[in-house]
């Protein structure tokens, strides 16, 4: 079992858009009993809130379901837990590393680290703009999986 962990600011915007990105390619192959994926926020902001309306609807769109779904905050157990522990941007990762106290065993990565163009993922709660976050998770998402799957 690979067990994923997105992270962003609110865990409402981007962290969830690749945790229900992720859950539905491996369903489509098949292979959810072979991952545990989940989401958080570094920040207490939205904790016991649903996804956001724009990635929701974005995500009812392409035929993904958030339902079920609620923001809640990382925390240091997250990193025994977790085998991948995942941000979307700079100042996610520093968080992280705050939450957890270090990265000893190289857990925490930047989701668009896996790709050939390493950058940081916009936050929508700012931009406003889903789609182009939802190209970015889309890109990050199939670079990791590939990553997990050549394991
Ligand atoms: P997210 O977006 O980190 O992609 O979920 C945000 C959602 C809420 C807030 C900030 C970012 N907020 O400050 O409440």
């Amino acid at each position: 079992m690979i067990k994923v962990l997105f992270v962003c600011l609110g865990n409402i915007c981007r962290s969830p858009m690749a945790e229900f990105v992720l859950k539905d390619m491996v369903d489509k192959l098949h292979r959810s009993a072979q991952f545990y994926i989940a989401s958080a926020a570094t920040s207490t902001e939205e904790i016991g809130n649903p996804v956001h309306y724009g990635t929701r609807e974005l995500l009812r769109r392409k035929g993904i379901s958030t339902a079920g779904k609620y923001a809640r905050q990382m925390t240091r157990q997250d990193y025994k837990e977790y085998d991948y522990l995942i941000g979307m941007d700079q100042w996610n990762i520093r968080n992280m590393v705050r939450i957890t106290g270090g990265d000893p065993e190289g857990k925490i990565f930047k989701l668009l680290d896996f790709t050939d163009h390493t950058r940081d993922i916009a936050d929508p709660w700012y931009t406003g703009d889903f789609e182009t976050t939802y190209a970015d998770i889309l890109e990050g998402c199939q670079a990791l999986l590939e990553k997990l799957l050549a394991k």
